[in-house]
C-alpha cells in the first residue's frame, strides 16, 4: 500500500481492505462505493469475476462492514452495484445502518439494446445513513426544475391564500444523468467512470465544506475530484496503478509518477491527423457513423 497525494487529498494505492484499515474509526463524513459488479469488467488488464456470486457476496459484506465503520455517527453512506446483487446488499444493510433512498440513476444509452429482453437502462444506488435523526442533507443545495411550477405556471387554490406552485423541488429517486462518453470533456481511460453530475448531487447533499468523502473504488477519481471541486477533503482507494496516475493527474497532486509524466492521453479526434480528416474514426468513437446504433453499452 502507498499513500500518495496530500493532507487534504490523500490517495491511497491498494486493496480496499488495507486502505480502510488505514482510516481511523468514525472519521469519514461521506463515503461513495462504487465497486467492480463482478459482471466481468477490464479493469486495466484485471478482469473482475469472481468464482461464483456468494463469494463475491461475502467480500462485499466484509467491505460494507468496514465503510460503515469509518464512518462519522452522522455520516451518510451511498453505494452501488449491479441490479442483480443490489437485494443482497439491501437486505444486509438495513440490519446496520438507516437506508433512506433507494435510487436509481437512469441513463439514455447510444447503440441498440437487448432485442430478446428489456436492456439494462439504469443502475441502483442505496442512499444510507448511520442515525436518521442527525445526518446532513442539504436539500437547498440541490434543487431541481419543479415541472409543473416552472413550465405550466399553476395555481394551488388548495391553500388558503393561491399560491403559485414551486418552480423548484428536491429530486426524487429516479436520477437522470447522462453516462460518460467518450467524446465528453471529463472522459478518462476507464471502463466504468462515473459522470461529475451525478457525484455533484451526491457530495452537495451529503456533505458541508471542510468535510472528509471517502471513496473505497475511486477509478478516475471522480468523487475525489468533485470533492475538491467543492471545498470538501478527499479520501480515494484505488488496486490500479493506471487509474491512481489518473488520480493525481485529475486532483493536481502530481506532475509525475516514478519518473513518468502524468499526462491526458488524447482522443482519437484531438489528435491532428484525426482533426485533418473528418472520415478518420475510432472503434469507440461514438461518433463512427458505421458504429453508430451497433455499439452495446452493458451497464457498468
Ligand atoms: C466501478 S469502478 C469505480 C469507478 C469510479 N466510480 C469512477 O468514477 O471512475 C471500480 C474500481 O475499483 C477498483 N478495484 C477493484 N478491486 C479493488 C480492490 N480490491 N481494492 C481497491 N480497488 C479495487 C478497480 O480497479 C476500479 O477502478
Amino acid at each position: 500500500m502507498e499513500l500518495l497525494g496530500n493532507t487534504e487529498h490523500k490517495i491511497i494505492f491498494g486493496d480496499v481492505f488495507e486502505g480502510l484499515q488505514s482510516v481511523a474509526d468514525e472519521s469519514v463524513d461521506l463515503i461513495f462505493a462504487d465497486p467492480p459488479y463482478n459482471i466481468g469488467k477490464n479493469f486495466n488488464g484485471y478482469i473482475e469475476k469472481w468464482d461464483n456470486e456468494e463469494s463475491y457476496i461475502s467480500w462485499c459484506y466484509e467491505w460494507l462492514d468496514l465503510c460503515i465503520k469509518k464512518l462519522k455517527p452522522n455520516g451518510s453512506f451511498y453505494v452501488m452495484t449491479a441490479t442483480q446483487f443490489m437485494p443482497f446488499f439491501d437486505i444486509y444493510l438495513r440490519k446496520k445502518i438507516n437506508i433512506l433512498s433507494r435510487i436509481v440513476w437512469n441513463y439514455d444509452s447510444s447503440g441498440v439494446q437487448a432485442k430478446k429482453h428489456y436492456g439494462s437502462m439504469y443502475e441502483p444506488i442505496l442512499f444510507c445513513v448511520k442515525d436518521k435523526n442527525n445526518y446532513t442533507f442539504n436539500a437547498n443545495d440541490i434543487l431541481v426544475e419543479a415541472k409543473t411550477g416552472a413550465k405550466r405556471k399553476l395555481i394551488d387554490y388548495r391553500k388558503s391564500v393561491p399560491t403559485v406552485y414551486n418552480s423548484e423541488k428536491v429530486p426524487g429517486n429516479v436520477w437522470d444523468f447522462a453516462r460518460v462518453r467518450y467524446r465528453m470533456e471529463e472522459y478518462e481511460n476507464h471502463p466504468t467512470q462515473k459522470p461529475i453530475t451525478l457525484l455533484e448531487r451526491v457530495i452537495k447533499a451529503s456533505s458541508n465544506a471542510g468535510d472528509c468523502v471517502l471513496d473505497p473504488f475511486s477509478g478516475t477519481f471522480t468523487t475525489s475530484f468533485v470533492a475538491k471541486q467543492l471545498g470538501r477533503n478527499s479520501i480515494g482507494i484505488e488496486a490500479q496503478e493506471a487509474y491512481v496516475k489518473i488520480g493525481l493527474r485529475r486532483l493536481q497532486l502530481a506532475d509525475e509518477f516514478k519518473g513518468e509524466k502524468l499526462i491526458k492521453e488524447p482522443r482519437t479526434f484531438e489528435t491532428k491527423q484525426n482533426q485533418a480528416s473528418p472520415m478518420n474514426f475510432s472503434l469507440f468513437d461514438e461518433q463512427n457513423p458505421i458504429l453508430r446504433g451497433t455499439l452495446i453499452h452493458s451497464g457498468n
